[in-house]
């Protein structure tokens, strides 16, 4: 059933009738697509705190009922039982695949796997210290520079080969980035194992001996991928996006989204989540924390707690903390950090503070804890969440590509300013 709103300008006489939007599920929308026209004002929502950017048909997140769906289906049942390309799959086409579509997707992943040999000269132009997440934008940014024969965002094959052309390489190219600022030679990706084992052997396997990987390690590993695939339009996607609007090409928007995804509001927590704990380092400093954190002139605040949309519990923390400690026990790790991690959540989940606030420990919170154990080290934290979101990126990508009403993201202002004065010559000021 289709419905409107009327607005009415306290400022003017001017009315406008907008149309509400229905999605499948969750809120309607006001169209205010026309409100500029008919009232000559604009909206004002800084954060995009009640605005939706586009239709998806992607991911759905309820933040009140701590619901996560791709294409439909509820994260915990993919946790459970698909993998980490299966879930690419699913995100980019809309279905689960068949077993043949499945292998023929897994092997054009892997046969993509291999990066550019003269990427190398490329990396090797970085600093050593370099942070790899500056190397990683740079680099996948690069990509453009190396297939032409993808950039032409009309034509629906090239846009397919771009979308498994990056989710092939990030991982290759990700610990190319690492081994570069340790020294290690690069290592080729074995296309005999699977994503994340691939993605192991390239980050940790050395010419000297061979790699003796625990098979919890893949399997975490996958299982993190899974969980950081998507999550709508939060500020990478958004950020992916609106490259994308622009027309420019696959790789300049997902360089542009791992960018986004450095800062520690987003993705960046994982890595300054770590940082955190360990500056508390033992579990009895965790009332300083908590009081430094609700402190708003301390300037602190608590990594790996509270998110924009989920105001209940974040589904995606609550299977990470049973594989954290899953995988420390398989690892036979005892982490001092996690108890500092434990009594963190404990006493913030019980201070008022953090329950008027609906703040809870988000995806990131125990993630690091995982890798940790895994041997990767803290500045590759994000460059993981990258590497996983990538799936995402390109499914957005993809849809915007196929959206017919698309038009450039172009926000306007409310205007703080000067008003229009005259130009005084210097001898004058
Ligand atoms: N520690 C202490 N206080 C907090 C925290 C926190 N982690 N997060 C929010 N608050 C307070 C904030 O000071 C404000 O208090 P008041 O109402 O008194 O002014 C209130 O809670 C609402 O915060 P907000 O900043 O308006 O909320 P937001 O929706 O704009 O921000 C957030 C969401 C994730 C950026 C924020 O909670 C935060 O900075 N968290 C820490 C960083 C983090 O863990 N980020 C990862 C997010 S999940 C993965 C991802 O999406 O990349």
């Amino acid at each position: 059933m289709s419905s409107n709103v009327i607005l009415t300008s306290s400022d003017s006489d001017k009315t406008a009738t907008l149309p509400v939007l229905s999605g499948s599920v969750g809120p309607s929308a006001i169209d205010i697509g026309k409100l500029h026209k008919e009232t000559g004002m604009f909206t004002y929502d800084p954060g995009f705190m009640s605005t939706a950017s586009c239709r998806s048909a992607i991911t759905y997140i309820d933040g009140d009922a701590g619901v996560l769906l791709y294409r439909g289906y509820p994260i915990e049942q993919l946790a459970k039982h698909s993998s980490f390309l299966e879930t690419s799959y699913l995100l980019i086409n809309g279905e689960l695949p068949t077993t043949d579509e499945f292998r023929s997707f897994e092997h054009d992943v892997t046969h993509h796997s291999m990066m550019h040999e003269s990427l190398k000269t490329f990396l090797h132009g970085f600093h050593y210290d370099a942070h790899p997440m500056a190397m990683l934008c740079g680099t996948i940014g690069s990509l453009a520079a190396f297939y032409h024969d993808t950039l032409d965002i009309e034509d629906p094959a090239q846009r397919k080969l771009a979308a498994i052309r990056l989710i092939a390489k990030i991982p290759t190219i990700a610990a190319a980035c690492y081994r570069y600022t340790i020294g290690w030679p690069i290592r080729y990706p074995r296309n005999n194992l699977e994503y994340c084992t691939r993605f192991l052997h390239m980050m940790f396997e050395v010419p000297s001996e061979p790699l003796d990987l625990p098979e919890v390690a893949a399997k975490a590993l996958d299982l993190l991928f899974i969980l950081h695939a998507d999550h709508e339009q939060n500020a990478s996607t958004s950020t992916v996006r609106m490259v994308g609007s622009t027309g420019a090409n696959p790789y300049a928007c997902v360089a542009a989204g791992i960018a986004a995804l450095w800062g520690p509001a987003h993705g960046g927590a994982n890595e300054a989540v770590l940082k955190m704990l360990a500056e508390i380092g033992t579990p009895d400093q965790v009332g300083k924390a908590i009081e430094r954190a609700k402190d708003k002139n301390s300037g602190f605040r608590l990594m790996g707690f509270g998110h924009r949309v989920y105001k209940n519990f974040d589904p995606r923390a609550t299977i990470i903390r049973e594989m954290c400690h899953k995988v420390l026990n398989a690892l036979g790790v005892q982490d001092p950090l996690l108890d500092v991690a434990m009594k963190l959540e404990e006493a913030a989940l019980k201070d008022p503070y953090f329950i008027e606030r609906k703040l809870y420990p988000n995806v990131d919170f125990y993630s690091g804890l995982i890798y940790k154990a895994l041997k990767i080290p803290t500045e590759m934290f994000t460059v993981m969440f990258a590497i996983a979101r990538t799936s995402g990126w390109v499914a957005h990508w993809l849809e915007q590509n196929t959206t017919p009403d698309a038009k450039i993201g172009r926000p306007r202002q409310i205007y703080t300013g000067a008003p229009s004065r005259d130009y005084r010559p210097i001898s004058g000021r």
